[in-house]
């Protein structure tokens, strides 16, 4: 059954929908154990912050909140295709998901946090895109200690679709020079700002310039430690793709809607479905990918 809008009405008391930034339609929880922001163009959450903690999701000052953008920062959903459409230069980079205007179908107080949902379907716009196939997406995201966020895609074509698919997220850290990924060591990564070569490297990611990569057949957990101390972990399912990002000086001040100095500030660690990776999906059938964070040192 295709799950209805809610009832603004019938949320639970931890749950508020209310008008964000640029008058767009934002879901607020504020649950017991944390507090986060969602917004229904493009799904996006842009905060999360356990309750007595820090922020941990980093969302640029000079982000754009228009429904012709992606909000920068945050939590963009890229799908149904990962960076540039092969086929179709002209479409929107990272697909169409993070652009589209979601619908809040449930909300509800659950033992491990307060849990959320959007939908979106396909419409005329997706159809006429570069991926004119028929799904559905159910977002879920739940707030508590921990952040859990499941994207569910089933394929309600008649014929088998495939598509890429990535939990673009911004972490917030205390400066990306001090700043450590680990979890990722000795496994080859496409490095896509050398030419799409295939690297290795032994140790922790450390950053000391632009840098831009995707580990694929990856599904081991990853942790982001920052100059603090503190220690954000990442457990995935269904997830075979990691990118990690972070765009350093020249490409920060060539974006407009990233602030020049922002760029210390966080690392995009991504939970993804890409190039092999990508899903293949019979009609009817479902696959979720699923990405727990938690800070397991506060720093
Ligand atoms: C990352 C890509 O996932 O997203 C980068 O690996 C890209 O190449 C970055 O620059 C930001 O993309 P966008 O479209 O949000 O500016």
């Amino acid at each position: 059954m295709i799950p209805a809008p809610i009832d603004p009405a019938a949320l639970p008391a931890s749950v508020r929908l209310e008008t964000g930034d640029g008058g767009l339609p934002v879901v607020r929880v504020a649950g017991p154990a944390g507090s986060a922001e969602l917004y229904l163009h493009g799904a996006h959450l842009t905060s999360w912050t356990p309750t007595g903690g820090r922020p941990v999701i980093w969302l640029s000052a000079a982000s754009l909140f228009t429904e012709a953008k992606a909000i920068r920062g945050g939590v963009p959903i890229c799908f149904p295709w990962f960076g540039a459409n092969p086929a179709d230069p002209a479409a929107p980079a990272h697909g169409f998901a993070r652009l589209a205007e979601w619908e809040l179908v449930d909300a509800r107080e659950e033992h491990d946090g307060v849990a959320v949902t959007l939908r979106l379907a396909d419409s005329p716009a997706t159809r006429a895109s570069a991926w004119p196939h028929r799904f559905e997406a159910l977002y879920t995201v739940t707030v508590g200690a921990g952040l859990s966020l499941a994207l569910t895609i089933t394929n309600r074509d008649t014929d088998a679709v495939s598509y890429e698919e990535a939990l673009h997220t911004y972490l917030a850290v205390d400066d990306i020079r001090d700043t450590e990924v680990t979890g990722l060591e000795s496994a080859p990564f496409i490095n896509q700002l050398a030419a799409m070569s295939i690297e290795t490297e032994t140790g922790p990611v450390r950053f000391a310039a632009e840098t831009d990569r995707i580990y694929l057949d990856h599904n081991a957990a990853t942790a982001v430690v920052d100059g603090s101390g503190r220690t954000v972990s990442i457990s995935t399912d269904e997830s075979n793709s990691r990118i990690v990002w972070n765009p350093w000086i020249a490409k920060a001040a060539s974006m407009g809607d990233f602030g020049d100095d922002e760029w210390t500030r966080m690392v995009c660690v991504e939970s993804a479905n890409v190039r092999e990776n990508r899903v293949r999906l019979n009609p009817g059938q479902s696959h979720t990918l699923t990405v727990v964070f938690d800070v397991t040192a506060q720093g």
